[in-house]
């Protein structure tokens, strides 16, 4: 009787133990919370800032967000700042949870950390930070296009000029705010829709893929060179004006080599004199004729090219085959470069559809659409 008593006890004892053993050490409630959340796709790490501060429920209800592991796996984490956090996207910012702290602590709401983080880089966040609070931060970054380094320059340009933001972000980028070539970007390696102009340079060795001679029947000499995908579309586009109106279209100077362009600005320089030059010539390594992808173009049926039948279709339809007219009157703020009816750029039909439905210079397309 009595043993049975102490078995009931021992029995009794054993199975709260069981049972407290398998709430604590093997819990399968916070088991199956871990699972979960790694069924979501959240790291270890994180998993446990999430269960440890109650979050579960709230992470569990939305989608796996990149910029929450991120966080959550940062000893940087502060439940405070969760409802913002959980608002943001990711970034690749080595301090990314720390500088949305930073942000926070500043009294920058959402949508202009959001902002600050797409436009930032880690060594030009650590600068802004130093800065007071700035209100109308988005004002001038709320562009996607706009780069926080640049914001001290954006609010010097409007200053100036009094544009509105957009222009004022674009034109900046572009490098508008400094003189011509004195700070250029080096353009690297060839492709469709580089960007050559007085802020992006090419090596003076930089020589564009698929170099091919232009045939004779298409250019005014048989010195002509330009890349061999443009030279296709070009001599489509030269058959299908002939077609519509009557004359074609030849090549009167495609690819120019760095030294090629020298001489060009030389002998304008010596012919018209520097202003001439500056505004009509590139200098070596900033003239697009050196990517083989931009063409000078003379009319079949005269000397100037200006007011033809064949500058009118092309204007027209250029697009189509690829090209987009390059310098136009009242872009010469913007290019650098005056009005140049016979200069036309390859950029592939896509692309130049779309520039041309834009109605923005290249320069300006670039800027806002290509160059991050
Ligand atoms: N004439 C054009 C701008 C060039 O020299 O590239
Ligand atoms: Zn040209």
């Amino acid at each position: 009787m009595k043993k049975r008593k102490l078995n009931k006890k021992v029995i009794i004892i054993l199975s709260i133990i069981l049972v407290v053993l398998l709430i604590e050490v093997i819990n399968p409630i916070k088991l199956y919370n871990k699972h979960q959340l790694r069924e979501l796709g959240y790291n270890e790490t994180s998993i446990n800032t999430i269960l440890k501060n109650d979050l579960k429920k709230d992470v569990l209800a939305s989608e796996y967000q990149k910029s929450l592991d991120t966080i959550f796996a940062s000893s940087d984490f502060k439940k405070e700042n969760y409802d913002i956090y959980k608002k943001l996207n990711y970034y690749n910012l080595k301090d990314y949870t720390k500088d949305i702290n930073a942000l926070i602590k500043k009294g920058y709401k959402e949508e202009d950390i959001e902002n600050i983080l797409r436009s930032a880089t880690d060594s030009s966040i650590k600068e802004f930070l130093e800065k007071d609070y700035i209100e109308d931060i988005s004002s001038y970054l709320g562009y996607d296009y706009a780069i926080l380094a640049n914001y001290d320059r954006y609010v010097a340009y409007q200053e100036e000029n009094n544009l509105d933001k957009e222009a004022t972000v674009t034109y900046v980028n572009i490098g508008l705010d400094r003189d011509y070539y004195t700070e250029p970007n080096k353009v690297k390696g060839f492709s469709f829709d580089m960007l050559v102009n007085k802020y992006n340079e090419l090596d003076s060795n930089f020589v564009p893929d698929d170099l091919v001679s232009v045939p004779e029947d298409y250019a005014v000499d048989d010195k002509q060179k330009a890349n061999g995908t443009m030279l296709e579309a070009f001599k489509k586009m030269s058959d299908d004006c002939k077609a519509a109106v009557g004359s074609k279209i030849l090549v009167r100077s495609a690819y120019r080599d760095y030294n090629t362009q020298q001489s060009t600005y030389d002998l304008y320089l010596k012919t018209y004199g520097k202003n001439y030059a500056e505004n009509y010539v590139a200098h070596p390594g900033f003239s697009e004729h050196q990517t083989g992808l931009a063409v000078d173009i003379k009319a079949e049926s005269s000397e100037t090219f200006e007011g033809t039948k064949e500058s009118k279709w092309l204007k027209e339809n250029a697009y189509k085959y690829g090209f987009i007219f390059r310098y136009a009157k009242d872009t010469v703020n913007i290019t650098g470069i005056k009005y140049e009816s016979w200069h036309y750029r390859y950029l592939g039909v896509e692309l130049a559809t779309k520039v041309h439905e834009s109605g923005l210079t290249y320069d300006e397309y670039y800027i806002r659409n290509l160059s991050k």
